[in-house]
C-alpha cells in the first residue's frame, strides 16, 4: 500500500468509501513495518468463496472480525488474549494499518489476518455462517441526516453481517455518540436475523467484561464523553432455510 495513492482493490461496482485512507505521511520505520508486515498478513484479494479459517496456519476454534480497527489496540490485544481465535482486521486507513501492524509484531501475535481494504469488499467472499463474532467499535458517525446513508449500519450492511455471521453469533458496536447508538438500536431491532438478550443487555454503558479499550474510546473518556456498548447475536437460520 502506499501511502500518497488511493490502492483499493477497485473491484468494478465496488462500493463507494467515504473516509480517509491517508494521513500523515508515514515515517521511515512505518513504511518499513507495513511493507514487511503487510504482505505477511494481508489476505489476497479473493475470486470464489471461502472459509476463513482457512486464512490460519493453525486450526482455529473459531474466526473473529473488527471492521475498522483504527489503531489496532483493540485487535491486537483480543488476539493476544484468545490465541485460539483467529482474527480478521479490516481497515482502509493506511497509517491505522501500519499501527497494527507494530501492535501486532510486538506482542508477536501469530492468529491476525488483514483485509487492507473495505471490508464492504471482503464480506461478500467470506462463506456463510463462519464467523463467531463481529466488532465494530466507535465506527464513524457521519452525524448529518442527509449522510444516514454512509452509517455503516444499516440494512444492507446488516444483512451482509448476516449472512457470514454463524447461528448465535454476537455482534458487538460502540459509540460515544448517541444519535449512532439510537441508529444503531433501531436498525438491530427492525433487523430480522439480530436479537438482544436480557443478560447481557442489548445496550448498556459497560463494556463487556473481555474488553480492550480503543484510542477513539479512550479520546472520549478523556473528554467526558460517555460511550454506550451493543451486544446482538445472530438468531438461528430456519432448518428450512439451510437446507
Ligand atoms: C472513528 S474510527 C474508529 C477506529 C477504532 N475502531 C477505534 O475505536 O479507535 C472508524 C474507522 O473505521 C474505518 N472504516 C470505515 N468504514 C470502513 C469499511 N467499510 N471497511 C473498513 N474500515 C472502515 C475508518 O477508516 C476508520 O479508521
Amino acid at each position: 500500500l502506499s501511502d500518497r495513492e488511493d490502492e483499493s482493490t477497485g473491484r468494478p461496482g465496488a462500493p463507494r468509501f467515504f473516509g480517509r485512507r491517508h494521513g500523515k505521511k508515514l515515517r521511515t520505520s512505518q513504511r518499513q513495518t507495513l511493507d514487511e508486515g503487510l504482505p505477511r498478513l494481508r489476505i489476497a484479494a479473493p475470486e470464489r468463496i471461502f472459509d476463513p479459517r482457512s486464512l490460519f496456519d493453525f486450526p482455529v476454534e473459531q474466526v473473529w472480525l473488527e471492521i475498522g480497527f483504527g489503531g489496532g489496540e483493540h485487535l491486537a490485544a483480543q488476539a493476544a488474549a484468545n490465541p485460539q481465535v483467529g482474527l480478521i482486521g479490516s481497515e482502509v486507513f493506511v497509517n491505522g494499518i501500519a499501527s497494527l501492524l507494530r501492535h501486532v509484531a510486538s506482542r508477536a501475535v501469530g492468529n491476525v489476518r488483514l483485509w487492507p481494504d473495505d471490508v464492504r469488499q471482503l464480506l461478500p467472499f467470506v462463506a456463510e455462517a463462519s464467523v463467531a463474532r463481529v466488532f465494530l467499535l466507535f465506527p464513524d458517525p457521519w452525524p448529518k441526516q442527509r449522510h444516514a446513508e454512509r452509517r455503516f449500519v444499516g440494512a444492507a450492511n446488516l444483512d451482509a453481517l448476516a449472512r457470514v455471521m454463524m447461528d448465535g453469533a454476537e455482534l458487538r458496536v460502540a459509540s460515544d455518540d448517541a444519535n449512532y447508538i439510537a441508529w444503531s438500536l433501531e436498525q438491530l431491532r427492525a433487523h430480522p436475523d439480530f436479537a438482544e438478550r436480557q443478560d447481557p443487555p442489548g445496550v448498556s454503558d459497560q463494556p463487556p467484561d473481555d474488553w480492550f479499550a480503543t484510542r477513539y474510546e479512550q479520546k472520549a473518556r478523556k473528554v467526558g464523553r460517555p460511550c454506550q456498548y451493543l451486544r446482538f447475536w445472530r438468531t438461528a437460520r430456519s432448518k428450512a432455510k439451510s437446507a
